[in-house]
């Protein structure tokens, strides 16, 4: 398999299967939070994105060269080696790879989970050096949404308490909250069921929760670390087309890390890691 190497070729080479499957987004002047928040908000109709000269991707995240090593001397490994990539509004982009590769390392440096050894990381106008712990956790519930594969919801929280949470930790009252919470309920399938228990739900009804918690503060960015990894093959695939359409009609940016074909083939394009390298895919 080739390698590849240099900051933005090893994106473009590596990420496009085809070209992009839908119009770009409107271009803007300011930074990239805000003209990812304008292109949505402005709400521009198909007539006119028809007549309009196609504009720029709007870059939500930006990696340049990252470099992530755990531990030292002889079993050191190098989890990231020189990763470089961008992700655009309203995209959807798969990240492969075989187990080990990378990809959850990866994204928990995107989530500003974790610290990488070098290189530059941006995301939603945000440089993540540096920051402690209390601002990290403000970005994140500002401008991230995460699925995971265990769902992580409260177990004591109804469905409509676990979607209200980050939007409570972000300051909105609670009556505002919920109501914002049912909405993304009933956009997720799950009108009727919003005071039920993640303990009496199925595996794919939870997570359409934790997908409506993951949209509920707006989010630039939404990272998904194998959300279909513990789904039947029917009811992950209804997730991954639901958080395609979703990320197409908010203009949200999702990363997804996954083993499964179907949400490779889901998504508007794929990264593949080998070796904590960005790889083109086969
Ligand atoms: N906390 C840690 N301490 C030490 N090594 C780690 C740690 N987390 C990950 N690694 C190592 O870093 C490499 C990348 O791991 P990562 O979890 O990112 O892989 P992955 O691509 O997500 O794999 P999978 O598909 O199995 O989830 C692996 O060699 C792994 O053993
Ligand atoms: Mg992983």
């Amino acid at each position: 398999m080739t390698m590849t190497s240099g900051a933005d070729s090893s994106d473009e080479r590596a990420g496009r299967r085809e070209g992009p499957r839908r119009e770009p987004r409107a271009q803007h002047t300011a930074g990239p939070r805000a003209q990812h928040t304008a292109g949505r908000r402005a709400g521009q109709s198909s007539e006119r994105r028809a007549t309009q000269p196609a504009a720029a991707p709007v870059v939500v995240a930006r990696c340049e060269q990252l470099r992530r090593e755990y531990g030292r001397g002889e079993t050191a490994v190098l989890a990231l080696d020189g990763v470089s990539l961008r992700l655009n509004a309203g995209e959807v982009v798969a990240l492969t790879g075989p187990s080990g590769s990378g990809k959850s390392t990866l994204l928990h440096v995107l989530g500003a989970m974790d610290e990488p050894d070098g290189g530059y990381v941006e995301v939603a106008g945000n440089a993540l050096a540096g920051m402690d712990d209390g601002q990290a956790s403000a970005f994140r519930n500002a401008h991230l949404g995460f699925v995971f594969q265990l769902f992580h919801l409260v177990a004591s929280l109804s469905a409509e308490q676990n979607v209200a949470l980050p939007a409570r930790l972000g300051g909105l009252d609670d009556g505002r909250a919920r109501a914002r919470a049912r909405e993304l309920l009933e956009r997720v399938g799950l009108a009727g069921l919003e005071q039920r228990t993640p303990d009496r739900m199925s595996g794919g009804q939870r997570q359409r929760v934790a997908v409506a918690r993951a949209l509920i503060n707006d989010p630039a960015l939404v990272l998904a670390d194998e959300p279909t990894g513990n789904l039947d093959h029917v009811t992950g695939g209804e997730i991954v087309e639901l958080l395609v359409s979703l990320a197409h009609e908010r203009d949200v940016a999702v990363l997804v890390a996954t083993h499964d074909p179907a949400v490779t083939a889901a998504a508007d394009r794929e990264l593949r890691l080998v070796d904590g390298r960005l790889v083109v895919p086969a």
